[in-house]
């Protein structure tokens, strides 16, 4: 385990994550990157909000995530409904001052250890809008393929993006028939 792996965890969010969520979370080069319910700008009342939904899940879906015992971001997997409730759609940010250095490579490999192993998913997947190559490097360093381009699938901004597929299939089900 190097370094940066020993300092990072996943844990429940607590109310005083809050201010520095939203303060986080209030930015548009993070903002950017995700879907719209995602708010821009983001207010306390949004970390609030986010935060109390979060603590009614069961099982818990959505994470903090702390480096050197502080708070630097969000992860989470969306469970998918009837046929599709062996899979999850991953999303995560982290905070500008912290990027670059590993910090979500190594969030994502703990997600992927608590929804394959404590949720029991069969397969992980995200899309990824077409000028976030550094999402895109952190999935493919946690082992995730790319399965495809969505063509013009997202409008962001005011704009039409092509969207990036990635996905990870858990390997005990991987010759499931
Ligand atoms: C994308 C994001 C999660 C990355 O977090 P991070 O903690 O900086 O990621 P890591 O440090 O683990 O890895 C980033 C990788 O991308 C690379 N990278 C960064 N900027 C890049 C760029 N412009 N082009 C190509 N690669 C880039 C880094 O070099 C690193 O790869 P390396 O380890 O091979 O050098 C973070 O920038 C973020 O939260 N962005 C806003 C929200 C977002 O995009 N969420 C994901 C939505 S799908």
């Amino acid at each position: 385990m190097n370094e940066i792996s020993r300092n990072i965890q996943l844990r429940s969010f607590t109310e005083n994550d809050i201010p520095l969520m939203a303060m986080l979370a209030n930015n548009e080069k993070v903002s950017r990157n995700m879907r719209d319910g995602f708010p821009h700008p983001y207010t306390l009342e949004d970390a609030k909000g986010f935060i109390w939904i979060c603590r009614q899940q069961d099982p818990v879906i959505a994470l903090a995530i702390e480096f050197d015992d502080e708070y630097v971001g969000n992860i989470g997997v969306s469970i998918g409904n009837d046929v599709y409730r062996k899979s999850a759609e991953i999303g995560y940010f982290i905070g500008e001052p912290y990027w670059n250095k590993g910090i979500a490579t190594m969030a994502v490999d703990l997600m992927i250890d608590y929804a394959f192993g404590k949720l029991g998913l069969a397969r992980l997947h995200t899309g990824i809008f077409e000028y976030n190559p550094a999402s895109m490097r952190v999935l493919e360093k946690c082992g995730f393929q790319k399965e495809g381009v969505f063509i013009k699938s997202v409008f962001k901004n005011g704009r039409l993006w092509n969207e990036h597929r990635y996905a990870l299939i858990n390997p005990k089900w991987k010759h499931e028939f």
